[in-house]
């Protein structure tokens, strides 16, 4: 049901950012209070046996259910960022693209060696991103609790990436 109401709201945008590429554009969602309500609450239903201390959202799309999800569950957030934008001190990653590399940060006072920190980003594609979170939130003494996605990308194969890391993944709408 949330399945198709996300599906029912999502825009395809073709050739964006590139040619060939179709963008699934989420923010019809965000002006639909009732699905954004009902998003946060199947991501609380499938995370009710899941230990989680923090929600880690990921820059920047991923701060705007992961705030909210937070905010439910009544643990922290804690943002993780592209670099040079956290103004703290700052641990980091460096990750792989498709050509050439990206850095994501996060603040060294994040959370607690030993906490539970659950990954929310907007989407699932490569996994590339959340792969590089999760690196970096262990190397930070943390553990992963699990990942939320409102979309994810099946074709990109993203699940065989982030499956090894957590067996608790939840993604809303597949494609
Ligand atoms: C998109 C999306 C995810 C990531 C998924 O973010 O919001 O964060 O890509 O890709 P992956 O699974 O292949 O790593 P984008 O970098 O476009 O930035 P934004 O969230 O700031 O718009
Ligand atoms: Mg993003």
């Amino acid at each position: 049901m949330i399945e198709q109401a996300i599906k029912g709201a999502i825009r395809d945008i073709p050739d964006f950012p590139k040619p060939g590429i179709i963008f699934k554009d989420i923010t019809p969602i965000l002006k639909d209070p009732e699905l954004c309500e009902g998003i946060v609450d199947a991501f609380v239903e499938g995370l009710k046996d899941t230990r989680i201390d923090a929600i880690a959202g990921v820059e920047s799309r991923g701060f705007l259910f992961g705030l909210t999800l937070a905010t439910k569950l009544g643990v922290p957030f804690v943002p993780v960022r592209k670099a040079g934008k956290l103004p703290h001190t700052v641990k980091q990653k460096v990750y792989e693209l498709e050509y050439g590399t990206a850095t994501i940060e996060l603040h060294t006072d994040a959370f607690k060696p030993g906490d539970h920190i659950l990954i929310h980003d907007d989407l699932l594609a490569t996994g590339g991103t959340v792969s590089a979170a999760s690196e970096l939130i262990q190397e930070m003494g943390g553990k992963v609790a699990g990942f939320t996605f409102v979309v994810g990308l099946g074709f990109l194969n993203g699940l065989e990436k982030i499956e090894p890391i957590s067996d608790k993944v939840i993604v809303l709408a597949n494609y």
